[in-house]
C-alpha cells in the first residue's frame, strides 16, 4: 500500500486515507526565519512507494517547488519511488503561445522529472495529453459532476460546451446524463481577452454549461447569455476546478446562472464535489 504524503494544498490525502485506511505520513512544512522553506518528514519513508498530493492552487509557484522538495528528500531518505497527484494542474491554459511569452509548462515537467517523480495523476488536465515523459493518468470528476447536476439542479437538461476544448468534457458529462451536448465556439481577441461567438440557438429546458475550469467565469457568463438569449429557462455551471479568480462568483451569479458546482481538486464555495473515490482507485487500493 502507499504511503501518503500531503502537502500544503493536498488534504485530498486525508480524504483518501479516510476512505481507504491508508498510511499517511505527517511532514512539517514551515519557513526558516529568512523567508525560505523548510521540509522534513515526520515517519520513515524508506523502501515506501510514497505518493504526494498537492494541488497547484492558490499559489502554484509555491506548490511546485514544495512538492520538488517533498519529492527529492523522499528519495534521499530511501523511498522505493516517489508519484504525485495533482487534483489542480496550474500552467496548463498558458501553452498557446504569443510571442515573446514564455510557456512554463516545459519548464515545469523539466523540473519534476529531473526531482525523480515517476508517475503523475491529473484529474481533467487541461492540455488532454501527456507533457510529462513520464507515466501519466489523468482522471475526471465529470461523471460525479453530472451525478450532483442529475441530483441536485435538475432531472433533465441540455449540456452547453462553451469552446472546442470543452467538448471532451461535455460529452464525458452527457454520457452521464444522457443530454444533448451543444458546443460553443471561443474566439481570442488577445492573449488576455476571449469572446464566446454569439450564435444563433434555439434552446427549451434547463441547460448546464460544463467546462473544466472557471476562473474569471467571463466564459461561463458569456455562455449563459446566449444560453438566456435562446430561450432556455434555467442554466447551471459545472467544473472540475474552480478557481474563481477575484469577484467571479458575484459575476456569475448576476449573469443570471442558477447555481454552480466544482469538486474538490480546489477548495471553493462550490465545491460539493468530491474526487477522492476516483483517485482512491486509481492508485489500486
Ligand atoms: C479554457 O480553455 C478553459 O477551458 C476555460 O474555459 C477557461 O479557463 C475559463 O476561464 P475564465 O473563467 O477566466 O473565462
Amino acid at each position: 500500500m502507499p504511503l501518503l504524503v500531503a502537502g500544503t494544498n493536498g488534504v485530498i490525502a486525508l480524504k483518501i486515507a479516510k476512505i481507504t485506511g491508508s498510511p499517511i505520513c505527517y511532514s512539517q512544512i514551515d519557513r526558516y526565519p529568512d523567508g525560505e522553506k523548510y521540509f522534513r518528514f515526520a515517519c520513515d519513508v524508506r523502501g515506501e512507494d510514497v505518493v504526494i498530493f498537492n494541488s497547484m492552487h492558490p499559489n502554484p509557484d509555491e506548490i511546485l517547488f514544495e512538492t520538488i522538495l517533498i519529492a527529492e528528500t523522499a528519495y534521499q531518505s530511501g523511498a522505493e519511488s516517489v508519484s504525485c497527484v495533482f487534483p489542480y494542474f496550474a500552467y496548463a491554459r498558458s501553452i498557446e503561445k504569443v510571442r515573446g511569452e514564455a510557456t512554463p509548462i516545459h519548464s515545469i515537467v523539466k523540473m519534476l522529472r529531473n526531482a525523480g517523480i515517476r508517475r503523475i495523476y491529473t484529474v481533467d488536465f487541461h492540455l488532454q495529453e501527456n507533457v510529462f515523459g513520464v507515466e501519466h493518468h489523468d482522471l475526471s470528476g465529470m461523471e460525479k459532476l453530472a451525478e450532483y447536476c442529475l441530483e441536485e439542479f435538475s432531472d433533465s437538461f441540455t449540456v452547453i460546451a462553451p469552446d472546442e476544448k470543452a467538448v471532451y468534457w461535455a460529452k464525458r458529462f452527457a454520457r452521464k446524463t444522457d443530454s444533448e451536448v451543444i458546443a460553443l465556439r471561443k474566439i481570442r481577441i488577445d492573449a488576455e481577452n476571449v469572446i464566446v461567438d454569439p450564435v444563433r440557438l434555439e434552446l427549451e429546458g434547463d441547460v448546464v454549461i460544463v467546462d473544466d475550469i472557471i476562473s474569471t467565469g467571463g466564459t461561463v457568463c458569456q455562455a449563459a447569455r446566449i444560453a438566456k438569449k435562446a430561450g432556455c429557462r434555467r442554466v447551471f455551471a459545472a467544473c472540475t476546478h474552480a478557481i474563481l479568480a477575484g469577484d467571479a462568483m458575484m459575476r456569475i451569479l448576476e449573469s443570471g446562472i442558477e447555481d454552480v458546482v466544482a469538486t474538490d481538486t480546489i477548495l471553493s464555495p462550490v465545491s460539493h464535489v468530491s474526487v477522492a473515490e476516483t483517485i482512491a482507485a486509481a492508485l489500486n487500493f
